[in-house]
């Protein structure tokens, strides 16, 4: 009798933890801030010091990082899926039609060596992008937040998966909201994480439609862009927040309000009466204070989609690579 009920209490036991560890998995269990504090107390700095070295040679580089994690994130989440190289299978996400301009490898590359100089296979390429991008928007003025690491690094990166998760840049509302939402991320963090184009640029190409087929642009502004990118042209790159480009801040919300966002999915935030009210919020200079706490808390979201922890998947030795 009592080893049945032993027995059996062991098996409730077991379930419950199945049930909570199955819970967890949606929201990123086994993330934690300061997982490396014990297995490599500097990592952290060792990220910063070389990304601070990178970004004050170039400032653009700033923009590519942050647009890394974003990317890595939304296929297969946040495993590095996005730095590996094609194989004899076929394309990576790397040689997908959105690559379009992704930048920064060799800056991710320069941290994980700088990384496993002291500690060796321990920190993931896939925390190496999330901690890029918060120092990357915290090196150009924005707000500093933690963040969660202790992801592993995936071993499959598919180009043919892009198209299906990326949103477009002529994504109207609804097909922006909805890729958010199948990600789990809400329409609060669609106008927030937009504003990550609070830096970097975006190529004559990828405006092409906005300048040549769209009304809702500022007509003075359209036409000083129409002067450098003629229709089917592909350079020059332009940046996303005129005159801000190089510092995360809340500006860009008074561009979008003023029709002077650059991607059609900019523009879309006005079609939407909560994204619309976030735009005007922010874009008043009092009310764009919140903008960095938000940012924060939108990223550590994305940061947890799809995560790999614990036993699943590796630590990589070098990014471009599986072990
Ligand atoms: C809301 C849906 C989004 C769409 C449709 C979108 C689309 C784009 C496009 C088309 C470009 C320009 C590419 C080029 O012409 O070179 C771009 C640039 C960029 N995106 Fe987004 N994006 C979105 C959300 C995000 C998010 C969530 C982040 C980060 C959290 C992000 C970060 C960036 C950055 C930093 C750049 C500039 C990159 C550089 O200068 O190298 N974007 N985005
Ligand atoms: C990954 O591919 C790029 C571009 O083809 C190449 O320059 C790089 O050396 C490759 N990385 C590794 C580790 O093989
Ligand atoms: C993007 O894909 C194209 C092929 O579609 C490839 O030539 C280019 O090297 C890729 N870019 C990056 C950054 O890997
Ligand atoms: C958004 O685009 C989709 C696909 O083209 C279309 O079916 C839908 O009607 C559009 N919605 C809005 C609000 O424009
Ligand atoms: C421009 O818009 C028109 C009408 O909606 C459409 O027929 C045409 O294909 C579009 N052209 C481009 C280059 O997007």
């Amino acid at each position: 009798m009592a080893v049945q009920k032993r027995v059996l209490s062991i098996f409730l036991i077991q379930l419950v933890l199945l049930a909570v560890s199955g819970l967890n998995r949606v929201d990123g269990a086994g993330l934690r801030t300061g997982y490396y504090d014990e297995s490599c107390p500097d990592a952290e700095t060792r990220a910063l010091k070389t990304i601070r070295k990178a970004i004050s040679k170039d400032v653009t580089v700033a923009a590519a990082l942050l647009r890394l994690h974003f990317h890595d994130c939304f296929v297969r989440g946040c495993e590095a899926s996005v730095l590996l190289n094609a194989t004899k299978e076929g394309g990576a996400e790397k040689d997908g039609f959105l690559n379009l301009s992704l930048r920064g490898f060799d800056v991710i590359d320069d941290v994980k060596s700088a990384i496993e100089k002291s500690c060796p296979g321990v920190v993931s390429c896939a925390d190496i992008l999330a901690l890029a991008a918060r120092d990357a928007v915290q090196l150009t003025g924005g707000l500093f937040w933690k963040v969660e690491t202790g992801r592993r690094d995936g071993r499959i990166s598919l180009s043919k998966e892009i198209d299906a998760n990326l949103p477009f840049s002529n994504f109207n509302i609804t097909q922006l909201k909805q890729n958010f939402a199948s990600k789990g991320l809400t329409k609060k963090d669609l106008v927030v994480l937009s504003g990550a184009h609070t830096i970097g640029s975006a190529s004559c190409l990828t405006i092409n439609t906005r300048l040549y087929n769209f009304t809702a642009l500022d007509p003075t502004f359209a036409s000083e862009l129409k002067k450098k990118c003629k229709p089917g042209g592909i350079l020059p790159v332009f940046e996303l927040d005129q005159g801000s480009s190089t510092i995360s801040d809340a500006h860009f919300y008074k561009a979008v309000r003023q029709n002077r966002g650059l991607l059609i999915s900019d523009a879309a935030l006005l079609d939407d009466h909560a994204t619309r009210a976030y735009v005007k919020r922010q874009s008043t200079s009092a009310a764009g204070a919140t903008f960095g706490r938000d940012f924060g808390k939108s990223m550590e979201k994305m940061g947890r989609i799809g995560v790999l922890t614990g036993s699943e998947g590796e630590i990589r030795q070098r990014c471009a690579l599986v072990n």
